[in-house]
């Protein structure tokens, strides 16, 4: 398929997710007991610098109590328990990975949050909503994924009312051909990166104004220099997610960072 996103499913099958997850997660207790979202965080905020990019990312969204929000591209889910732990907001999560929706229901039955927070199976590029049906739409780590950026940020346009926020944290090229595998890729063939300038244009044309426009490149990099310092967290982290080839994705993505072929751009719209 020319969009992709058949090879993009592939990279995040996932085979016996839940199975693996429930194994895992008994270090913390028995299936029956509830979990805090907090201790899933080394596992299912799968995006570069973990829980403090969502934790920063969703203040600059101004999400509030009540808000509706929808989180494109859910993954497991960490960040949309995060935003109804933290702001006792309203979100559904949507993912082309029929596992990772599963794996994210399971995690939310187990921090007990299924009043806020539900998960379903759909692209990005066709969100099963009406029009203006959200407060606010987040977005990180996943537009990397996409070729049909238009068509991403129309559909995310559509879905948002007037006057709500898009707020997105992603990977942007910088300077020349990345080290694959990476985390969301093991071929240049399921990775659609552009640079910064090229994502702001793409984005402005579907109807949005920008908020706030911030490099942190630089963040990423303290963050990789740690994780390469310190090897990754205990496990559960998300090798337990994406299997034992995660610590060469990861190693990658750090590598492209220090050598200034790959930055990280958090940036926040209104739709006008
Ligand atoms: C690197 S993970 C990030 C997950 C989550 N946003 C987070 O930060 O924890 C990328 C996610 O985007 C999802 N994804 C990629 N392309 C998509 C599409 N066209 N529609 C919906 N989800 C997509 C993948 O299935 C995967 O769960």
């Amino acid at each position: 398929m020319t969009d992709g996103l058949d090879g993009v499913r592939d990279h995040y099958r996932a085979t016996g997710l839940v199975a693996r997850l429930k194994t895992a997660l008994a270090v913390f207790g028995p299936d029956d007991q509830r979990l805090a979202p907090q201790q899933l965080a080394a596992l299912d905020q799968f995006h570069t610098r973990g829980l403090d990019a969502t934790t920063e990312l969703a203040k600059l969204a101004g999400i509030t109590a009540g808000a509706s929000v929808l989180d494109v591209g859910s993954g497991v889910g960490g960040p949309a328990r995060f935003l109804a732990a933290t702001y006792s907001c309203q979100v559904i999560g949507v993912d082309l990975s029929e596992p990772f929706v599963d794996a994210a229901r399971y995690l939310t039955e187990r921090t007990g949050q299924g009043k806020l927070v539900s998960f379903q199976t759909a692209s990005a590029l066709a969100l099963p909503f009406d029009d203006a049906r959200f407060d606010a739409v987040l977005l990180q780590h996943v537009a990397m994924n996409i070729s049909d950026r238009p068509r991403l940020y129309r559909e995310i346009r559509r879905v948002l009312k007037p006057g709500g926020r898009f707020a997105t944290f992603d990977v942007v090229v910088s300077g020349g051909e990345p080290h694959y595998p990476v985390p969301w890729a093991q071929t240049p063939a399921t990775s659609f990166l552009l640079t910064e300038e090229t994502t702001r244009a793409a984005i402005e044309a579907a109807g949005f104004r920008t908020v706030t426009w911030k490099d942190d490149t630089e963040a990423a990099k303290a963050w990789a220099a740690r994780l390469r310092a310190s090897g990754p967290p205990p496990s559960p982290n998300l090798g337990v997610v994406m299997g034992p080839g995660f610590a060469q994705f990861a190693l990658n993505l750090g590598r492209n960072l220090m050598e200034d072929r790959l930055g990280i751009l958090t940036a926040v719209f209104e739709a006008a």
